[in-house]
């Protein structure tokens, strides 16, 4: 199989087959991510194996905003960020049953944090923020650094100390 890259969504790609498994993240590549990029709400990255419009994979993420008084104190910022902690929202996040066990969400998370990276350039990014869409999906996210927030665990967070370490250990920001 050919190299699998990740693009931004274009209008040739293929997401009418795709089914990761849990109809909400299937739902949302299908019916909804077009028109959430073209309104600004989310820019949504996919998978495909190099020069072929099927979508293997795809997350989806938005600017944020975060309540320091949610975080645990050992993430609590040390000066008291104005007007609230900036963030980047993964709002989702799937693969394609086929290609699930390969190692594409691994690669999807990890452009997820270069985009996250990148963005903290142009203004303070101090999180990167998912809500789990059940706890069976938690362990995944936790093997990358996210720590669940003890009001609600479900909702990960991930400082950008760890992204930028992740980012510069896999050489690619
Ligand atoms: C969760 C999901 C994105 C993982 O994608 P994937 O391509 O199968 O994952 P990868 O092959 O990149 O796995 C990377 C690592 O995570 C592990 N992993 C995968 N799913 C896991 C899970 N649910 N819990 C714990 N570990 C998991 C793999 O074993 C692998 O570990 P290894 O590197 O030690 O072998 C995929 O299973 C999926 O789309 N699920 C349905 C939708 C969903 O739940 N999305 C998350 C919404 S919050």
């Amino acid at each position: 199989m050919a190299k699998v890259i990740i693009e931004p969504l274009g209008s040739h790609h293929d997401r009418a087959a795709f089914d990761c498994g849990q109809p909400r993240v299937t739902n949302f590549i299908r019916l909804t991510a077009k028109k959430q990029v073209a309104e600004s709400l989310a820019v949504v990255r996919v998978a495909v194996a190099e020069g072929t419009p099927k979508v293997l994979g795809y997350h989806s993420l938005s600017a944020h905003s975060l309540l320091v008084d949610d975080l645990p104190a050992e993430l609590m910022p040390k000066s008291r960020p104005y007007p609230g902690l900036g963030a980047f929202y993964l709002g989702f996040l799937g693969v394609d049953l086929s290609m699930q066990g390969k190692g594409i969400g691994c690669l999807l998370l990890r452009d997820a944090m270069g985009q996250t990276m990148r963005a903290g350039e142009y203004g303070g990014i101090a999180f990167l923020v998912l809500d789990a869409i059940d706890e069976a999906a938690v362990p995944f996210y936790l093997q990358f650094g996210f720590t669940a927030l003890p009001s609600q665990p479900l909702r990960l967070v991930l400082p950008a100390s760890v992204i930028r370490q992740a980012v510069a250990q896999a050489g690619n920001p």
